[in-house]
């Protein structure tokens, strides 16, 4: 098949109109396919006839990468068919079962663009860089019936069709996260690789792993043993402890680099420090070490400003930054810095000041909190993380007496980023905070109330509307690295209650971070979600089946 080109027009071009011309009507067995989350920037189906996975076909790769990105794309593939799906360097053959041909072509630009031409004979993926081409191959996870993602699930009736299509595709933003909090709650290694699967398959491309709390610290800093000998024993509601080993971490970044995915790790300073304070009495100013927390409330705790502990916390400071930003290999780490209110204004911008020169001395670009915009000394190119309410946001009426939001001086603070010269990741919590209730407050799997209502609760069509480029003021498309969709687990303590809170609505930021603005519609991305729908459930996934939306039975 002819390779493509994408340009950055390609972009531009409405996807929705072309899903609703179309009309989704491909029958791949079991579960109609009716359409790709987060929308490609331009999807046709043809007529070219469907594509069948079989026994013989084969993954057959060519450029560097491209056999590295086949593997991770055909071992689910192996364990739900049975099938070999080698993968091999040679000629495609055209046949019923026919090959998957996965290309290195420098001819598609974008570093994450990809161009896929399915059909009776084949499947075509092409891409200038391997990230492409993986994204390429998550499109066609979700192109194939649902039950491709359950180990020993078989043939499905109709057989592992793919419905032919043209797709020329590249992301919106470049970075695409995932927030979770596994501070207040603990996730083990093997729930944090199940949600990379989930975020593959949404092209989200980051994870923030919040790794430090009042509640617990999660990460093994071997200068610093305490923190995870004291500071990892509790959570929230005394639910028990836990943290990562340096090689739990190291498990995690492997994992999520064979996805695409970057991790961002974040310890949270100088606020939300109780359980830092809790194992070293000597980072409180007054040396006395406060009893570990397993509450919800916030702002109470803050690292010493104090020029007598300057020596003490700026070690603390170096050496757990360093050993963070030693076992990661991605380019960010970020430094927290919300809700500094145990912390004198003074002593906040000393301590920022600090704080983001030891980040910065890692040679990683530091994030931060829009709190830490107040500063203007941060490093260069310091990526600001805005996480107050959209500038829009208005309380319902009932609910006018609850604190004034958003902060009047957010919004500044976050331009503060852009005019030191770095960008912004969007994180409003009134469209992005996955923790925030429902409106008809629904229990969860388990029966019991979830989620918290401070920045109002969010419907699936609240999340999707949300415009990035209006949360603050002022913003230029270019201000925009990305967006992040969060979620904090105060009240989410097992997959469950966390899977129903998070599933769908993080669909809906991930094709807000992916697709074109202008191709956004809502009654397309709801006709869309059955599909994605059918993959979660292949994949077991907890997620709410919220109305309005055809889900697959
Ligand atoms: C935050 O929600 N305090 C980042």
């Amino acid at each position: 098949m002819p390779s493509a080109s994408v340009s950055r027009t390609a972009v531009v071009v409405a996807a929705a109109s072309l899903f609703a011309l179309t009309g989704c009507s491909a029958d791949s067995g079991d579960d109609p396919f009716s359409g790709l989350v987060p929308a490609p920037a331009r999807f046709e189906l043809t007529d070219r006839g469907d594509f069948t996975l079989g026994e013989r076909t084969r993954l057959v790769v060519s450029g560097d990468g491209a056999a590295a990105v086949a593997e991770t794309f055909a071992a689910p593939l192996r364990a739900a068919t049975g099938y070999d799906l080698p993968v091999e360097e040679a000629e495609p053959e055209a046949s019923p079962d026919g090959d998957i041909e996965l290309v290195i072509d420098p001819a598609v630009e974008g570093d994450e663009a990809y161009v896929l031409e399915s059909g009776h004979g084949g499947v075509r993926i092409a891409a200038g860089e391997p990230a492409g081409l993986f994204w390429g191959t998550q499109s066609l996870r979700q192109m194939l019936p649902g039950a491709i993602e359950e180990s020993g699930a078989g043939e499905p009736e109709g057989g592992w069709r793919v419905p032919a299509a043209s797709i020329v595709d590249q992301p919106r933003f470049a970075y695409r996260a995932s927030l979770v909090d596994v501070a207040r709650h603990f996730s083990p290694v093997d729930y944090i690789e199940k949600h990379l699967d989930r975020m593959a398959l949404m092209k989200l491309n980051v994870l923030h792993l919040h790794l430090t709390d009042d509640q617990g610290w999660r990460i093994r800093i071997d200068s610093w043993p305490e923190l995870t000998g004291i500071g990892a024993s509790t959570s929230v509601g005394g639910d028990g402890g836990g943290f990562y080993t340096k090689d739990d971490y190291r498990r995690i970044v492997d994992y999520a680099a064979e996805r695409f995915i970057t991790v961002v790790p974040e310890i949270d300073l100088p606020g939300h420090t109780n359980a830092a304070l809790s194992a070293y009495p000597e980072l409180n100013c007054d040396g006395v070490a406060p009893p570990p927390y397993e509450g919800i409330e916030v702002g109470f705790s803050s690292l010493c400003a104090d020029p007598a502990r300057a020596e003490v916390t700026d070690r603390f400071l170096a050496d757990v930054l360093g050993e963070v930003a030693e076992m990661t290999p991605g380019p960010w780490i970020h430094v927290g810095g919300d809700e500094p209110l145990a912390t004198r204004p003074d002593d906040y911008l000393d301590l920022t000041r600090r704080i983001t020169a030891a980040a910065a001395a890692t040679d990683k670009t530091v994030i931060a909190y829009h709190e830490m915009g107040a500063s203007n000394e941060l490093p260069p190119g310091t990526v600001g993380h805005y996480w107050d309410l959209t500038a829009a946001h208005e309380m319902p009426a009932n609910r006018r007496d609850e604190p004034a939001r958003p902060y009047p001086e957010s919004a500044g603070q976050a331009h503060s980023f852009l005019e030191q010269g770095g960008r912004l990741v969007l994180a409003p919590a009134d469209r992005t905070y996955l923790d925030m209730m429902y409106p008809d407050r629904p229990a969860g799997p388990l029966g019991t109330e979830l989620g918290t209502r401070w920045a109002d609760t969010i419907t699936l069509e609240e999340a999707y509307a949300w415009r990035p480029e209006e949360t603050v003021g002022g913003l230029d498309e270019s201000d925009i690295l990305g967006v992040v969709a969060s979620v904090w687990t105060e009240t989410l303590s097992n997959p469950p209650d966390f899977e129903f809170m998070v599933f769908p609505r993080i669909a809906a930021i991930a094709e807000v971070a992916w697709s074109p603005a202008d191709a956004r519609d809502e009654e397309d991305f709801r006709s869309r979600l059955p599909t994605l729908g059918a993959h979660l459930d292949g994949l077991g996934v907890a997620y709410r089946k919220v109305g309005g939306v055809d889900w697959a039975e």
